[in-house]
């Protein structure tokens, strides 16, 4: 087993009805200003928003609330939630939605603890973040493990970059998870998410270092998990021992424990993150639309990691370890075409790539203008994640 630090201090309250206690884990958390974010109006429609803010007065707090945040969340409208959070003198934020609201929050919460500086700096690693103010979530959403990562994901429009920032002061104080919030999410939503789960679990697996032994099991164990419920919940939203099991396995996956003692590899979240900048398409899909054209690429580096992915959560069993790689990587990627996630840039409505020029920007873009390689597995530059979006683009 390697060296690993574990640092998840997410104070998890899990089950039905759990958003009540909203008011209570913020006052807990020394709350007496509360500003409370939400995305374009599900959990208005839904009764939650409502729900918590009751839970809030009950708990003697002050709060103010503000909608609006979008999926592939903006700078812009974060700089603006700093600016009124500021104004109203918010000592902790409480987002109430999926990742991009979660995002927001945790931006929010940085920008208000340092009124000064403006928050792109900490995403461009041109300022160090070293304070901020706690956050808590009420999660409508089983997806990007926000919840409990050390992770934040913003989109800078004006530029069309998308960067995220990892620090400790990401982890949320609190997350608050009642899988029956999930039941009024759309099949598409659903799917992004699933996707996105097996991803932070697989962006992790594929890596150089090898002799895990626990830290396998676990990452194949959450990944047969989710892709069994993940089928249950796509033919039944309102299945809650399913929605239980992703919502769980959501956070399970992005909070560290899959990767322990590893290097992460990340390389398909990086070329889904230039394909979101881009064309402005929903996380989970960016990674389905290139996940294959990835693993194709890259499984010559070591087949056999790739015949124990196949032995240990598809049950292929075969001498050859390229061949169990080879028909590993087709399951994989006929599993995402059954939850109707697109598998391919012609899939992928949002992606209008017209010539090859095009896929070269894209490398240009992911690599940093040729500054960086991603990935571990295989460390990928500019012209492999040319070649990538290239296999990508049928
Ligand atoms: O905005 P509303 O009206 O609430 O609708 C949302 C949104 O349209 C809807 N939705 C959420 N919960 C719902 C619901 N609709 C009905 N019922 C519910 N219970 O779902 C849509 C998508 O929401 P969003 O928050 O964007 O989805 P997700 O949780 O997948 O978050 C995606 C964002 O998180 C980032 C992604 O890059 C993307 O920007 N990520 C954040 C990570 C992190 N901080 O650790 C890690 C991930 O890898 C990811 O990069
Ligand atoms: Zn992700």
């Amino acid at each position: 087993m390697h060296a690993f630090t574990q640092y998840t201090p997410t104070r998890i309250v899990f089950g039905k009805e759990t958003e009540k206690r909203s008011g209570e884990l913020a006052r807990q958390c020394g709350a007496t200003k509360v500003y409370v974010l939400y995305g374009g109006g599900s959990v208005v429609k839904s009764g939650l928003l409502e729900r918590v803010e009751k839970s809030l007065e009950e708990a003697g707090l002050e709060y103010k609330t503000r909608g609006g945040v979008r999926p592939n969340p903006r700078v812009a409208f974060a700089r603006e939630a700093v600016r009124e959070a500021i104004r109203f003198g918010a000592d902790f934020i409480l987002a109430v939605g999926g990742g991009s609201v979660i995002d927001t929050a945790k931006a929010t919460a940085h920008g208000t603890a340092n009124p000064d500086i403006d928050i792109w700096e900490f995403w461009c690693q041109n300022q160090k973040l070293e304070a901020s103010l706690p956050i808590g979530v009420v999660l409508t959403l089983a997806a990007a493990g926000s919840e409990t990562s050390d992770s934040a994901v913003l989109t800078n429009e004006e530029i069309q970059v998308k960067r995220g920032l990892s620090t400790d002061l990401n982890r949320p104080a609190f997350a608050v998870m009642n899988p029956e919030l999930t039941y009024t999410l759309p099949k598409y939503q659903i799917g992004c998410g699933i996707v996105d789960i097996m991803m932070h679990t697989m962006d992790r697996y594929f890596t150089k270092t090898l002799g895990n032994e626990l830290t396998d099991e676990i990452a194949e164990g959450l990944l047969r998990t989710v892709i069994r419920n993940g089928a249950a919940a796509m033919k039944d939203s309102h299945n809650y021992d399913a929605m239980s099991e992703l919502m769980w396995a959501g956070s399970l996956s992005h909070n560290g424990l899959t990767g322990l003692g590893a290097q992460k590899d990340f390389a398909v979240h990086q070329l889904g993150h230039e394909l979101s900048a881009k064309f402005d398409i929903a996380h989970g899909a960016s990674l389905s639309a290139v996940w294959g054209a990835w693993a194709s690429y890259v499984y010559p580096e070591n087949p056999e990691r790739f015949a124990q992915f196949a032995d240990k959560v598809w049950g292929i069993r075969k001498d050859n370890a390229k061949e169990a790689a080879e028909e590993a990587i087709t399951r994989t990627v006929e599993y995402f075409k059954a939850l109707d996630m697109p598998t391919s840039f012609g899939e992928a409505q949002e992606i209008g790539i017209k010539n090859d020029e095009e896929l070269r920007t894209l490398a240009e873009g992911c690599s940093y203008g040729k500054t960086r390689t991603i990935g571990c597995f295989k460390k990928c530059d500019a012209e492999d994640i040319y070649k990538i979006y290239r296999l990508a683009n049928k």
